[in-house]
C-alpha cells in the first residue's frame, strides 16, 4: 500500500500540561540507513513523555521533536541495511521520540517480534519499560535467583513489569504503593510483600528481612538515605528517576562500610548499539516468559491518540496501575 507524504501526529505545541498536546500533520518520517518505518496501531505512554511534554526532558538532538517512546504496528518502510524485517511484518519497537503519531522511524534492530499471545496492544507496553528493567535490574544492578530486591512504584509501568520479571527469574520480591489496592494488584503479580507506603516504613519491612540486595528506584529525595538503610550488606541501589527530586545529603560511610553500590542510568540517550543489545537479551531471555505465560503487561486504559492529553491527565493523576495506551491505527 502507498504511503501518503502527510499523517497525524500529537506534536508538543510549547512546555506545559496535558493539555499542550495536539494533533498536528506532520510529514511520514523516512527510513534512514538501518532503520524501519512502522505503521503504528498502539503507542505506548510512560512517565518520560510527561516530563518531556512539561518541558522537564529534553529529546536527544537527533530525535523526533513528538513524544512516544514505544508502540507497536506493522512495518511499513525498510530502510538500507536491514535484512531482519519486511513490510508488513508486526513489531513492537523502541523508539528515540514520535511514537504519538500513524507513522515512526526507528533503528531496525531496536524492535522486536510481537511475542506469541500478546496482542499488538498489549505488545506496544513493551518495548520502554522491558528495556528499563532488563538494562538496570539485571545488567546494571546483577539480580540473582534467590536475591530480595525491592522496587518502588510497584504499580507503575515500569514496578508491574520489574515484580514480574524479577519473580519469573527467582528472585524474592518486595515492593512499595501508594494505596491498599495498589499493593493487592502488585501481590497478584507475585510480590512476596507490597508495602503501603503512606502507612507503614519500607526500611523496617525490608530490615525485618534482612536488607534488600538490589532496590530499583524512581523516587529519590528523602528515598535515597532511607533506600541506604534499607540495603543489605554489599547491596545495589540502581535510581532510574528522581519523582521528588535528585539532591538529597547522604552519609556515605554507610555505603564504605557495608560496601554499598550506588548506581543509575537513562535508557533514551544511550548509543544505538547499546539498545540493541538490550534487544537481543529481552529476545533471549524474557520473550519466551512471556511467551509462557510468565511476563504480561497490565493494561489501564486506553485513548484515542487524538485523546493524548486524557492519556497524560490520567498517568499524572496516578490513579493507574500498569500501562496506558494510545489507539492510532483506526483510532
Ligand atoms: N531511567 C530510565 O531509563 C527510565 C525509563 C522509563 C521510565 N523511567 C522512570 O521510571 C518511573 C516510572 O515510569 P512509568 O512510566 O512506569 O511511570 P508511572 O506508571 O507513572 O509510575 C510512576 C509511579 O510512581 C509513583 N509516584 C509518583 N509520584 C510519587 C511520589 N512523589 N512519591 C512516591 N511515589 C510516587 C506513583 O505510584 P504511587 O501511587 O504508588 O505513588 C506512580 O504510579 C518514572 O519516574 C519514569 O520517569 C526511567
Amino acid at each position: 500500500m502507498a504511503m501518503s507524504h502527510m499523517m497525524t501526529a500529537i506534536q508538543i505545541k510549547e512546555p506545559g500540561g496535558p493539555d499542550v498536546l495536539q494533533p498536528v500533520d506532520w510529514p511520514v518520517p523516512v527510513p534512514g540507513h538501518g532503520q524501519i518505518v512502522i505503521r503504528v496501531a498502539w503507542a505506548g505512554v510512560n512517565r518520560p513523555d510527561a516530563l518531556q511534554r512539561a518541558g522537564l526532558y529534553a529529546p536527544p538532538p537527533s530525535a523526533s521533536p513528538l513524544p512516544g517512546l514505544e508502540a507497536s504496528g506493522t512495518v511499513a518502510a525498510v530502510g538500507p541495511g536491514v535484512t531482519r524485517w519486511r513490510e508488513g511484518d508486526q513489531v513492537c519497537a523502541l523508539l528515540p521520540g514520535g511514537g504519538y503519531a500513524e507513522y515512526v522511524v526507528t533503528h531496525g534492530d531496536h524492535a522486536l517480534p510481537v511475542p506469541a499471545g500478546l496482542s499488538l496492544r498489549e505488545a506496544a507496553c513493551l518495548p520502554e519499560t522491558c528495556f528499563t528493567v532488563w538494562s538496570n535490574v539485571f545488567l546494571r544492578g546483577g539480580l540473582k535467583a534467590g536475591e530480595r530486591f525491592l522496587v518502588h512504584g510497584g504499580s507503575s509501568g515500569i514496578g508491574t513489569t520489574a515484580i514480574q520479571m524479577a519473580r519469573a527469574m527467582g528472585a524474592r520480591v518486595f515492593t512499595t504503593a501508594g494505596s491498599d489496592e495498589k499493593c493487592e494488584a502488585c501481590m497478584a503479580l507475585g510480590a512476596e510483600r507490597a508495602i503501603n507506603y503512606r502507612e507503614e516504613d519500607f526500611v523496617a519491612a525490608l530490615r525485618a528481612e534482612g536488607g534488600a540486595n538490589l532496590i530499583l528506584d524512581m523516587v529519590g529525595g528523602s528515598y535515597l538515605p532511607r533506600n541506604v538503610r534499607a540495603l543489605a550488606d554489599d547491596g545495589r541501589l540502581v535510581q532510574i528517576a528522581f519523582l521528588t527530586g535528585p539532591k538529597v545529603e547522604l552519609n556515605f560511610a554507610e555505603v564504605m562500610t557495608r560496601r554499598l553500590t550506588i548506581t543509575g542510568s537513562t535508557l533514551r540517550p544511550q548509543g544505538d548499539l547499546a539498545k540493541a543489545a538490550y534487544a537481543r537479551d529481552l529476545e533471549t531471555h524474557v520473550w519466551p516468559l512471556i511467551e509462557r505465560g510468565a511476563l504480561r503487561p497490565v493494561m489501564d486504559s486506553e485513548y484515542a491518540l487524538a485523546d493524548a492529553a486524557k492519556a497524560h491527565w490520567r498517568i499524572e493523576s496516578s490513579g493507574h496501575i500498569g500501562k496506558i495506551v494510545l489507539r492510532v491505527e483506526g483510532g
